[in-house]
């Protein structure tokens, strides 16, 4: 299965793009899983939703060629941080690679809500008509981690028993949902 991974906060030290790295490390033996800049998108605009600059272009045919997503989202004001919204703007347009998708919601806030407001707007958003993914069911699949900053260890490896537990089972999951 060739997964690609979308993180929704592009700073250097993100938890989400860490989560992802540990998704990437741990599930090796049983899916590729690549994980996607979205830093050098450009703001969307609908003037060039037929014909978007290049990297837009490559962005989408990443997404069009893959088995599946899984994005890792901060919790940003209650909702899914601008960055990832707008890369989602562009893959909503056009072609729309995303309709029919399979995907995976992650998520890892400093917080005691470790993103769930902001999976739920998520998953809002990835049921419009313009993107239309499969995602996970949420039950039993929501995987979301509070407290990030005692969860990872100084290399950025996820440590906590418990989170590692639950994403096992979410991941096995999604890799016999898709
Ligand atoms: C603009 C902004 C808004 C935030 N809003 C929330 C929030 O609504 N809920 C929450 O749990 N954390 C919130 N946080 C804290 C984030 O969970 C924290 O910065 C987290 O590390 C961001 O993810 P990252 O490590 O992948 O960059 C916010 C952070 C920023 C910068």
């Amino acid at each position: 299965m060739r997964l690609k991974g979308i993180s929704g906060s592009i700073r250097t030290e993100s938890y989400n793009t860490m989560l992802l790295k540990n998704i990437q490390d741990r599930y090796r033996h049983l899916v590729e899983l690549e994980i996607i800049e979205i830093e050098h998108l450009p703001l969307f605009n609908q003037d060039e939703e037929l014909e978007p600059p290049k990297v837009v272009k490559e962005f989408k045919k990443e997404i069009s060629e893959c088995d599946g997503v899984i994005i890792a989202t901060p919790e940003y004001n209650w909702s899914v941080p601008g960055v990832l919204k707008n890369s989602l703007d562009w893959l909503s347009r056009g072609d729309r690679p995303m309709i029919g998708k399979s995907t995976m919601i992650v998520g890892a806030s400093t917080g005691m809500m470790g993103t769930i407001r902001a999976q739920i707007d998520l998953r809002k958003i990835l049921s419009s008509p313009g993107l239309n993914a499969k995602v996970l069911p949420p039950a039993p699949n929501e995987f979301l981690v509070i407290k990030a900053p005692e969860k990872f260890d100084e290399q950025g490896k996820l440590i906590d028993e418990k989170s590692l537990d639950l994403l096992d089972s979410v991941m096995d999951h999604f890799i016999e949902w898709q």
